[in-house]
C-alpha cells in the first residue's frame, strides 16, 4: 500500500507539503506552506492535524522563519512559540520545537538553515520508524477475526508513517489476520467517518463507521473485541489525554469488559507532567459545533462547550502501546524518552 504522506518538504524545498485534510474524503489536495504563518494557520484549522504530525509540520515549518541567520536567534524563537501556541495540548509539538531550538543553539558556525532541515528531516524519519514499531507491538494485542473499534484518526494522516493506533490494525493485517474495524465518526470535526474511514477504505480494511454514541450499544451487543485510538499527551501516571470523547469510550469499554488499548510514539510520553490533571486542554471555537461544515446545527447564539480532547485515567487503559514496549498498569515509563 502506498504510504499517505500528510506533512513533505515542497518539491521546490522552499516549504512545506501538507495533504490538506479539511478537504478530505471528499477531495485530495495538496498545498505548499510558505511561511510560518502558514503553517500556523494549517495546525490551527486543521488543514494538518494528528500529535505526530503537528510536530514534524511545526519542525519543517520552523526552518521558513524567513531571512533568520546565526544573529538572529530571537527571530527563530519568536516563530517556535508562535507554532507552539498553536495547540497546546499535543506533547509533540512543543517536544519537535524543543528539539529544533536545541539543535539551532548548538549549530556553531553551520549554516542554521542547513541544520534546521536536517533535524526536521529526522524528526520525520523517526517519526515513521516508531510508527512501524507500534504497529508491530500492537498487532500482537490484535487476535485473528478481531473487531476493533476506534475514535478519531490515529493513522497514516496522523503521523509521518502508518500510523499509531491504525499501525496496530495495519500490521495484524499484514501479517494475515482478519480485522473488522469499527469507526466512531468522532463529533465535532468527524475525523473518524472523513478521515479513518478514508484511510481504511483506501487499504482495503473493512470499516464500519457509526455515530460516537452508538458505541455502547455494539458493546452491549458483544460485537466489540477491543478499542484501540491514539494519544496528544501521555502523563507520567499513565493518564492519557486524547480527542474529546475518548473518555467516554473508555468507560464504556470498562463497563463492558471490553480492553481500551492506546497507541502512542515517545515523543507523546510526557515525563514532567505528573497526572492528565495538568495538561492543558484546548478549548475549540463554537462555530466548530454550531456550524461545522457550514450547516447550522445549532441556534447561531447558542452557548458551547468545544474541548478538542478528554483525560483518560490511567486506570481505564488496558495497555499503552509505543515503539518500545506495551506497558501495562502500573505504569512506569522510565525508558520512553
Ligand atoms: O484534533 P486532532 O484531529 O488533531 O486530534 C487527534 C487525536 O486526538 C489523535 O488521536 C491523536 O493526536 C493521536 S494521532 C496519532
Amino acid at each position: 500500500m502506498e504510504l499517505i504522506q500528510p506533512v513533505a518538504w515542497s518539491a521546490d524545498e522552499c516549504g512545506v507539503r501538507i495533504l490538506d485534510q479539511r478537504q478530505l474524503p471528499g477531495r485530495e489536495v495538496y498545498r505548499d506552506l510558505r511561511t510560518v504563518d502558514d503553517v500556523c494557520d494549517a495546525i490551527r484549522t486543521l488543514a494538518v492535524r494528528g500529535a505526530p504530525a503537528i510536530g514534524i509540520a511545526g519542525a519543517m515549518g520552523l526552518t521558513l522563519a524567513a531571512n533568520y541567520d546565526q544573529g538572529d536567534h530571537d527571530r527563530l524563537l519568536s516563530a517556535a512559540e508562535r507554532i507552539r501556541a498553536t495547540r497546546p495540548t499535543a506533547a509533540n509539538l512543543a517536544w519537535a520545537l524543543e528539539r529544533m531550538l536545541a539543535v539551532a543553539t548548538a549549530s556553531d558556525g553551520r549554516s542554521l538553515r542547513a541544520v534546521l532541515r536536517h533535524e526536521a528531516t529526522r524528526i520525520l524519519n523517526e517519526d515513521r520508524d516508531m510508527c512501524r514499531s507500534i504497529g508491530e507491538h500492537g498487532a500482537a494485542l490484535i487476535p485473528d477475526g478481531a473487531r476493533v473499534l476506534t475514535h478519531c484518526n490515529a493513522g497514516a494522516l496522523a503521523t509521518g508513517g502508518m500510523g499509531t493506533a491504525l499501525a496496530a490494525i495495519y500490521v495484524a493485517v499484514e501479517q494475515g489476520k482478519r480485522v473488522e474495524v469499527f469507526v466512531d465518526e468522532t463529533r465535532p470535526l468527524l475525523q473518524g467517518s472523513r478521515l479513518t474511514a478514508w484511510e481504511l477504505t483506501r487499504a482495503g480494511i473493512p470499516a464500519t463507521v457509526l455515530v460516537d454514541s452508538a458505541a455502547a450499544t455494539l458493546m452491549r451487543e458483544q460485537k466489540i473485541d477491543l478499542c484501540i485510538v491514539g494519544a496528544d499527551r501521555i502523563a507520567a501516571n499513565g493518564d492519557v489525554a486524547n480527542k474529546i470523547g475518548t473518555y467516554a469510550l473508555a468507560i464504556v469499554a470498562r463497563h463492558h469488559g471490553v480492553p481500551l488499548y492506546v497507541a502512542a510514539p515517545t515523543s507523546t510520553f510526557d515525563a514532567t507532567t505528573a497526572t492528565g490533571a495538568e495538561i492543558v486542554i484546548e478549548q475549540r471555537s463554537a462555530d466548530e459545533v454550531r456550524c461545522g461544515f457550514g450547516v447550522l446545527t445549532a441556534p447561531a447564539d447558542a452557548r458551547v462547550f468545544n474541548p478538542a480532547f478528554d483525560v483518560t485515567p490511567a486506570d481505564l487503559i488496558a495497555a499503552i502501546v509505543s515503539d518500545r514496549a506495551v506497558y501495562r498498569a502500573p505504569f512506569d515509563f522510565s525508558d520512553s524518552r
